[in-house]
């Protein structure tokens, strides 16, 4: 990692991108059912899966975002740590055998190694209906209205219109222009991102602008975010990613940004987007300078 002058916006972006990592591994904790029959083997997966060390980075988006907008925290948090379940499900099925087949996750072992594959389906199952749970009860909001729009908008980012119908896309390789690719990225990792940044609107009964703002700013982030994934699937380390590299999607013969980019003109995109990105959020004023910082960090990721 380089090395960043204390007090510097980066530093400022790093603090908040952990304290804010804390803040919903402690919530999520806190939400996450107990088992107490032999069915504790199945919550016991679904906290293997959820509170391992991930980075948190659509809660952060879904925290901040909510702070630049004056929305109640507590109605953000749970909503985000919702959000952070679909997240942890769509990883436990998407490393399963059927799909990537991966057995490393977070620097280790993936749910279906460390216990079974029936065990990883069941455990991402119950973590989506988790998630659902958890926006839908009164403590997040005690507005019947907001509760189930925060739900129904999860829903759609995360279903056939969402992330599973970019899984499906993905699994079934027809993608082979940068048109198909866009649009596969924007279904399987940018819907999830987009609804981060719904959270704080739906909770704050955002105007046209802001919403068109922020969902904007969430398309090219989330866009930028899986072309450095791609990329990092090329040139990273599996050691450093803590999941596996190495051209791993080029030699299944998947395409991806960097199979059809090239690596150079792949960052290139990565800059331009950022750039765009940060545009988007010019009508918030100072008010989103930490957002627009974070932009970089976000990019910036080695793992
Ligand atoms: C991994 O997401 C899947 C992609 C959409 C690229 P993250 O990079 O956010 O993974 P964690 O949650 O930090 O492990
Ligand atoms: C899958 O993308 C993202 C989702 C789980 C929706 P990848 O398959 O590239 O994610 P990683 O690289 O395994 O984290
Ligand atoms: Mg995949
Ligand atoms: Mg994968
Ligand atoms: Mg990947």
């Amino acid at each position: 990692m380089i090395p960043v002058a204390a007090n510097s916006p980066e530093q400022a972006v790093i603090d908040r991108v952990s304290e804010i990592a804390d803040l919903v591994t402690v919530a999520l904790d806190q939400l996450l059912p107990r088992g107490d029959g032999p069915e504790v083997r199945l919550t016991e997966a679904m906290r293997y899966a959820a509170l391992g060390p991930g980075k948190r980075l659509r809660p952060f988006f879904a925290i901040e975002a909510g702070r630049m907008m004056g929305a109640d925290e507590q109605a953000v948090l749970r909503a985000a740590c919702a959000l952070e379940c679909v997240h942890a499900y769509s990883l436990v099925h998407d490393d399963l055998p059927a799909m990537d087949n991966d057995d490393v996750r977070r620097g280790r072992p993936t749910l279906h190694i460390a216990y079974d594959e029936a065990t990883a389906i069941l455990a991402g199952d119950a973590l989506q209906t988790a998630a659902f749970d958890i926006v839908l009860d009164e403590d997040t909001h005690p507005s019947a209205e907001i509760r189930c729009e925060l739900a129904r908008r999860l829903s759609y980012a995360s279903g056939a219109r969402g992330m599973a119908g970019g899984q499906m896309i993905d699994l079934l390789g027809v993608r082979d222009d940068l048109g198909g690719m866009a649009r596969m990225q924007r279904l399987k990792t940018g819907a999830l991102f987009v609804y981060a940044f719904e959270i704080p609107l739906i909770i704050t009964r955002a105007g046209d602008d802001a919403w068109n703002a922020l969902s904007n700013f969430a398309n090219d982030v989330g866009l930028a975010y899986q072309i450095i994934d791609d990329v990092l699937d090329a040139e990273g380390s599996a050691e450093e990613m803590g999941k596996a590299a190495g051209g791993k999607d080029a030699a299944l013969g998947k395409t991806n940004f960097v199979t059809l980019l090239g690596v150079e003109a792949a960052r290139q995109r990565v800059t331009h987007l950022a750039d765009q990105a940060r545009s988007h959020l010019d009508m918030f004023g100072e008010d989103a300078e930490l957002l627009k910082a974070s932009v970089d960090f976000v990019l910036r990721r080695r793992s």
